[in-house]
């Protein structure tokens, strides 16, 4: 009975799919004004968001997303990854309490353990925690891939892309890391701001680049030629893995986005050219350079903005404000086929 249910609801997902594929968007919970998650995830249907992430594996979202079809991204606590990788009980009884009530109802894509705590005190645990969240879910018999979430300053080198290699204090960590998920076929999870790359160099990178603006060649390297720096520090990352042996690992960029306000490059009508040609590029199915027609599945940051962040940027990044409002238009049309 209960395999009945489960094929019955992947197949009522495929049927109402729309939006535009390889799109999700972050839903943060660090604000005190935000909307119920049962009014967020109709916001997401509404707006036609097919995917999302969450940071902690919340009760009351996991709830609201149960039959919604919305695939999720579900994050670990990084306070949870020590125990989580010295101890299996542990590590079962989380998958116990987040993962077994919601597998029949929730399209669960991936689980994050730890978000970007490479290079850092942490990142010792990391692979242990993969390797133990894994070992409590096959018990179970459920498929889903575990993984962590990496920003880009794992990259030592990220100019010109082919050169990207990652950092002295990242390679022990995410060689093996690598190694285990090629082994397994899960993906990487990366955060990407070109916002942020952009915003500590703007007289070295045009803003049309990093904004996506396709305006023509501005890169050249090798054979490839690059026109935004999202697909150049992607391929970097790309680039780094191929260095330590991992060319076929696939990277799924877990956040990206341009903050509307807190500085001078952050403002509604930058961060709504962004997140628009982001998206168009993503839909065109164009891959990156490196990896041609390879569609990277792209993760918004972030839904709403978020007040009990870091004053500045940090509180600016969402696309509605918490009354639901747009801060600025975003297109997701449904996909006609
Ligand atoms: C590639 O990176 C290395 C080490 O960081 C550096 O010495 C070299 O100049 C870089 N190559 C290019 C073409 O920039
Ligand atoms: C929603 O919040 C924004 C930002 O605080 C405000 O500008 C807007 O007027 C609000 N909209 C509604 C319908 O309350």
């Amino acid at each position: 009975m209960q395999r009945l249910c489960v094929l019955l609801f992947v197949f009522a997902c495929v049927t109402l799919s729309s939006g535009v594929d390889g799109i999700g968007v972050n839903y943060g919970l660090l604000g005190n004004n935000l909307p119920p998650p049962a009014q967020v995830i109709n916001l997401l249907k509404s707006r036609y968001f097919q995917k999302t992430r969450i940071f902690d594996p919340n009760p009351d979202v996991l709830k609201a997303l149960e039959g919604s079809c919305i695939s999720l991204i579900l994050g670990v606590r990084n306070e949870d990854l020590q125990q989580l990788a010295s101890d299996l009980t542990f590590a079962t009884n989380w998958v116990n309490t987040n993962v077994v009530p919601h597998v029949s109802f929730v399209n669960f894509a991936y689980i994050s353990a730890g978000n970007e705590v490479i290079p850092g005190q942490l990142a010792t645990f990391v692979l242990g925690a993969m390797q133990n969240l894994d070992m409590a879910l096959k018990a179970h018999n459920i498929n889903i891939p575990v993984t962590t979430t990496v920003s880009l300053q794992v990259l030592g080198t990220s100019y010109p892309p082919s050169n990207g290699s990652f950092s002295e204090d990242s390679i022990q960590f995410l060689q093996p890391i690598a190694q285990y998920l090629a082994t397994k076929q899960y993906p990487l999870l990366a955060d990407v701001y070109p916002y942020f790359a952009y915003a500590s160099n703007p007289d070295q990178i045009q803003l049309d680049y990093a904004l996506i603006k396709n305006t023509g060649v501005i890169v050249v390297d090798g054979d490839l030629r690059y026109n935004n720096l999202f697909d150049a520090m992607v391929d970097a990352l790309y680039a780094a893995l191929e260095k330590v042996g991992q060319p076929g690992l696939d990277v799924v960029v877990s956040e990206t986005g341009w903050p509307s306000g807190g500085d001078v490059y952050a403002t509604i009508d930058n961060a709504q050219t962004y997140v628009n040609n982001l998206i168009a590029h993503v839909a065109s199915g164009k891959g990156t350079p490196r990896k041609p027609g390879k569609v990277v599945e792209t993760y918004i940051f972030a839904l709403f903005n978020e007040n009990q962040k870091p004053v500045g940027t940090e509180q600016n990044f969402g696309l509605f404000y918490p009354n639901m409002t747009e801060v600025y238009h975003v297109n997701l049309t449904p996909m006609k086929n």
